[in-house]
């Protein structure tokens, strides 16, 4: 299979591998990143992948392979943005110490400490863009939220699953990884520890309000 507007080769440096410093896991000279096994666990149906996903608060003690984070950063990566200046960042918390302290940020939420913890914030002053302040902190808001959507449905395109943390104290999220920027959402991601379904939705004739 070939991707035309290759999101691999975003990652890996092109099929034939080579090192690249912009990378982030960078591959030795010479290695060639073994792209069938990654093909085999996408989901390339995007309707498949939204209407399967569902939300998982326990998860195997199983690490994450670098190329499904890859791919979850890079699909970050992708999302739209207020003027394309891509108003967020991501924090990806490895720490043992400090998932446990987010946990405590997150309401005392103990899925928290989950193998993947990504905590999105927002980065107003990426966005140079000339409206008022109140306006330019609402696009990085969504900036930011888009982001996280956008690995939420890679994670689960990548046969994993995920929760995404909306009940935190920012300040607290903020002292905790040091940082002056409010951050938006955690999204914990790991190995299901059982497959569930997906949850009932609305019914599209009382979601959708014609005018
Ligand atoms: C803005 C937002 C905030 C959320 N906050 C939390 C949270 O703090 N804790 C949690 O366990 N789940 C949280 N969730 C996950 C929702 O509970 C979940 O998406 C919802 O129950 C629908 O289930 P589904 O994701 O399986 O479709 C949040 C989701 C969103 C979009």
């Amino acid at each position: 299979m070939s991707y035309p507007n290759d999101i691999l080769s975003r990652m890996f440096g092109g099929y034939g591998g080579g090192k690249d410093e912009t990378l982030l896991y960078p591959k030795e000279e010479n290695q060639v990143q073994d792209t069938a096994e990654i093909e085999e666990v996408f989901q390339t149906n995007i309707f498949n992948v939204m209407l399967n996903r569902r939300s998982h608060r326990r998860f195997e003690d199983r690490p994450i392979e670098d190329s499904k984070l890859e791919m979850i950063f890079a699909a970050a990566d992708t999302a739209p943005t207020a003027g394309g200046f891509q108003g967020f960042e991501i924090y990806h918390v490895k720490s043992q110490d400090v998932k446990l302290r987010l946990v405590e940020a997150a309401n005392n939420q103990p899925y928290v400490n989950a193998p993947v913890v990504l905590v999105f914030c927002m980065n107003p002053e990426r966005v140079k863009m000339n409206f008022p302040q109140n306006i330019i902190k609402k696009f990085s808001q969504q900036d930011s939220t888009l982001a996280a959507a956008y690995s939420q449905l890679a994670a689960h395109a990548l046969g994993l699953s995920s929760v995404w943390i909306g009940m935190i104290n920012e300040a607290k999220v903020m002292e905790v990884l040091k940082t002056n920027l409010v951050p938006s959402s955690i999204l914990c991601i790991g190995y299901p520890k059982k497959m569930l379904q997906p949850k009932p939705k609305r019914n599209l004739k009382d979601l959708i309000h014609q005018i």
